[in-house]
C-alpha cells in the first residue's frame, strides 16, 4: 500500500563533541549567539517545531522565533509529543505567542480527558491523538501533513530523535558541534532510545555542507534511507 505524504523533517541539535545535548546536570548552554540565530532562522522557515515532553519538562522552552528580526506571524506551530499529557498547564510552550499542537495517545483516563478539555479551552491549543502506549509518530506525521504542516524542525531531545530516526521520518540533519566534552553516561545524547543493533540497520547520511560557526562547526546532511 502506498504510504501517505508526510512533512519534510529537519533534525537540528546543538551538541558537545561527544554527542551530548546537555550535561549530567542538564546544563544545555552549548550554542553561541550565531548558532542561536541560525536555529531561529530555520524556525522562521518551517511550519512546525517539534519536541518531546522530556524537553518541555526539563527546559520549559518557548519554541518561538526571537533571536532574529521576526514578527508574531513568523512563529511556526509548536508540536509537543506527550503520550500521557504530562505537560504542565503553565508550560511556556502553551503561551499565546503561537499555536501549539499536543500529540497524545488514544488511551483515556478521567484525568486525561479533563486535561484535554482544559488545553482546548486555552484557544491556541489543539490536541491530536494517535497510538496506544506511545504516540504513533508515523501516523502523527500524516495527521500534521493533512493540517497543512509541510515542513518540521525536530528539536529533540534524544528520546524523540530516536523515535523519529527509527521510523525513517527524518529527511535532513543539521547539527552544531561545540568544541566541548561533557562526558557522563547519564547525559542525554543526540539520539538515545534502544539504538540499532547492526550497522546495516542504522540511519545513513550524506554530508552536504559544513562551516565554522562561533567556536564550533555546523554539519548538514541528507538522510539517505528516509521514507
Ligand atoms: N542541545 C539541544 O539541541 C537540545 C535540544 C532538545 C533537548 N535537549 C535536551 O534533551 C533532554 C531531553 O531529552 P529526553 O530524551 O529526556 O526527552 P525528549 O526526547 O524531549 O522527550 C521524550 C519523550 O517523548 C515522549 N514520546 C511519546 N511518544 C514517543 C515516541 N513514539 N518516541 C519517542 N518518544 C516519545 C515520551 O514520553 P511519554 O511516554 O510520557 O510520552 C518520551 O519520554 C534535555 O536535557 C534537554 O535539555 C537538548
Amino acid at each position: 500500500m502506498d504510504e501517505l505524504p508526510k512533512p519534510y523533517v529537519i533534525s537540528n541539535v546543538g551538541m558537545s563533541l561527544d554527542g551530548k545535548l546537555a550535561t549530567v546536570e542538564n546544563d544545555s548552554r552549548i550554542s553561541g549567539e550565531n548558532d542561536l540565530k541560525r536555529v531561529h532562522q530555520i524556525r522562521k522557515d518551517v511550519d512546525g517545531i517539534m519536541v518531546g515532553i522530556g524537553t518541555i519538562l526539563k527546559d520549559d522552552p518557548r519554541l518561538t522565533v526571537h533571536k532574529i528580526d521576526a514578527k508574531m506571524e513568523d512563529n511556526p506551530i509548536r508540536i509537543v509529543v506527550d503520550s500521557n499529557l504530562r505537560i504542565p498547564l503553565n508550560a511556556r510552550v502553551l503561551n499565546k505567542d503561537a499555536k501549539t499542537i499536543i500529540a497524545t495517545t488514544l488511551k483515556d483516563t478521567p484525568d486525561k480527558i479533563a486535561k484535554i478539555n482544559k488545553l482546548k479551552e486555552m484557544g491556541n491549543v489543539d490536541v491530536v491523538r494517535t497510538g496506544t502506549e506511545k504516540v504513533n509518530l508515523k501516523e502523527l506525521m500524516e495527521i500534521l501533513y493533512k493540517k497543512g504542516i509541510k515542513k518540521i524542525l525536530l528539536e529533540g531531545g534524544g528520546t524523540l530523535n530516536w523515535g523519529m530516526f527509527k521510523e525513517n521520518l527524518v529527511d535532513e540533519v543539521s547539527v552544531y558541534v561545540a568544541p566541548k566534552i561533557f562526558g557522563g553516561m547519564g547525559a542525554p545524547t543526540y539520539v538515545d532510545g534502544e539504538g540499532f543493533k547492526t550497522v546495516d540497520e542504522c540511519v545513513k547520511l550524506e554530508l552536504k555542507k559544513y562551516y565554522p560557526l562561533d567556536d564550533g562547526i555546523v554539519l548538514e546532511f541528507k538522510v539517505k534511507n528516509t521514507r
